[in-house]
């Protein structure tokens, strides 16, 4: 067992390497918020004010960023931090919309929307058909120059829309819209699913600093101090602050481990080349790095031959899922039905399972410690780059986080705050991971708030 031995120094991913991928994630950071084109772009976002709590009025949110996009109408309240209504649909991406034309997929949400607005109106609730105030949630990088606009940089997860690349993707909302015959739709903010958390987090407390996704994809924004972001330098600004939208999809450095298993993930992925750091700790690779290890161990003869067709099953891409390996590392008792479910896929009889059982279930746990040891350096780089530990003493700080790896991989969540003690030291505890579930949607409508604020 080797590559077994191999692979279990590199996924421990030792506290000295730990300081070593933050290192080099603190230099880029700085690299980042002077220059453009890097691969960890600190994105000005244009979110400049500070939500209080007393934000009012009510909203419409687009959040596309995923396999599905939700639609939401959210009121908020006269009182302080208090939502009054939210009203909330889903609806699914097919995979033709995520990887065709422009049209296609805008024109879906344009369909949605309509469908949306036409419910709430069954449902007698108000709405102004002059003005439908909507703000946008696009989980991807963007560049912008306005709170109201951003230029997609490139896509990431699983869409691949070539024709959006560099457009602005609140005109190409808007004009679907239109092509829609939805009529008296304004769109004031645009803002990444890491901008819309953090958002939403200080709605209820404003000394949150830190909104991050540990989802499909993987991602972090955080409140800069304008005059030390360079790039902005000599552009038309007057606010203290501005949220930085970090993009560490991209994020590489010569320190991270990276195995044989993750070149041939990427070489099969969608965007091969790309997103390294996001291959690493996403969920939506985490299953095919477990995939690829275990065709790896085929071929050395580690592992009891599968079936034909359980050949053909694990030689599919996706055929391990997120969810598989979170339930899979929960086992107790390794024979537990998650992993009974997938050794039947491999056609192995009961000698095989107990021969096989352990062994996958080891290399779910190696790459789910390895991405949580990843992700704890990463957010460590940011709590360094915002001066909340390093110093003297460490500053209370609450990181607001969503995503099904945070929410529902509990070893990774365990392991996340582990290496994240390791690294901060004794005081720790003061650093706080805060679930800020569906953040993202909610954030929107504040951001969209506070601009409305700002306007009159
Ligand atoms: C995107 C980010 C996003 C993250 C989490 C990444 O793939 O590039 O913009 O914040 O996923 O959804």
């Amino acid at each position: 067992m080797e590559r077994m031995e191999t692979w279990r120094e590199a996924c421990l991913v030792p506290l000295e390497r730990m300081k070593r991928v933050s290192d080099a994630m603190l230099h880029k950071m700085d690299v980042g918020l002077a220059e453009t084109g890097t691969n960890l772009p600190m994105l000005p976002t244009y979110v400049t004010q500070q939500p209080s709590g007393k934000e009012t009025g009510h909203y419409l949110t687009l959040d596309l960023g995923g396999t599905n996009f939700r639609i939401a109408y959210i009121q908020l309240s006269e009182e302080i931090s208090k939502v009054a209504l939210r009203r909330e649909a889903k609806w699914n991406i097919p995979k033709e919309n995520m990887e065709g034309t422009a049209d296609g997929l805008f024109g879906l949400l344009a369909e949605a929307f309509k469908e949306f607005l036409d419910q709430l109106e069954l449902d007698g609730i108000p709405l102004s058909r002059d003005k439908i105030v909507l703000a946008f949630t696009f989980s991807f990088p963007m560049d912008q120059n306005a709170l109201n606009s951003g230029k997609l940089l490139f896509w990431t997860k699983g869409f691949n829309i070539p024709s959006c690349v560099g457009k602005d993707v609140v005109v190409l909302l808007a004009d679907a819209m239109h092509r829609a015959g939805i009529h008296g739709v304004v769109i004031p903010a645009v803002l990444n699913d890491t901008v819309g958390t953090l958002a939403a987090a200080q709605y209820f407390d404003e000394t949150a600093k830190v909104g991050v996704i540990f989802g499909t994809g993987s991602n972090a924004a955080y409140v800069e101090e304008m005059e030390k972001i360079e790039k902005m330098q000599g552009k038309d600004h007057h606010s203290k602050y501005m949220v930085v939208d970090i993009e560490w999809s991209d994020f590489y450095t010569a320190e991270l481990p990276i195995m044989s298993f993750d070149r041939k993930l990427d070489e099969e992925s969608l965007h091969p080349g790309k997103a390294t750091f996001e291959k690493m700790i996403g969920g939506m690779y985490i299953g095919e790095m477990a995939r690829n290890m275990l065709l790896e161990l085929l071929g050395d003869d580690a592992l009891p031959a599968p079936s034909p067709q359980g050949r053909k099953f694990l030689a599919t891409n996706d055929a391990i899922g997120g969810e598989q390996v979170a339930a899979i590392c929960a086992l107790q008792d390794v024979l537990g039905e998650p992993l009974l479910a997938l050794t039947e896929s491999l056609g192995y009889d009961d000698e095989a399972i107990k021969k096989a059982g352990p062994v996958i279930q080891e290399i779910m746990f190696l790459v789910s410690r390895r991405a949580a040891r990843l992700a704890g350096a990463a957010l460590y780089s940011v709590l360094r780059k915002m001066g909340r530990v390093g110093g003297v003493r460490i500053l209370p700080t609450i990181i607001a986080v969503d995503g099904s790896m945070f929410e529902h991989h509990r070893l990774f969540h365990e392991e996340l705050i582990m290496s994240l003690t390791e690294l901060v030291g004794p005081e720790a505890e003061k650093i706080k991971l805060q679930l800020s579930k569906d953040g993202s949607g909610l954030g929107a409508a504040i951001i969209a708030a506070v601009a409305d604020l700002g306007a009159q």
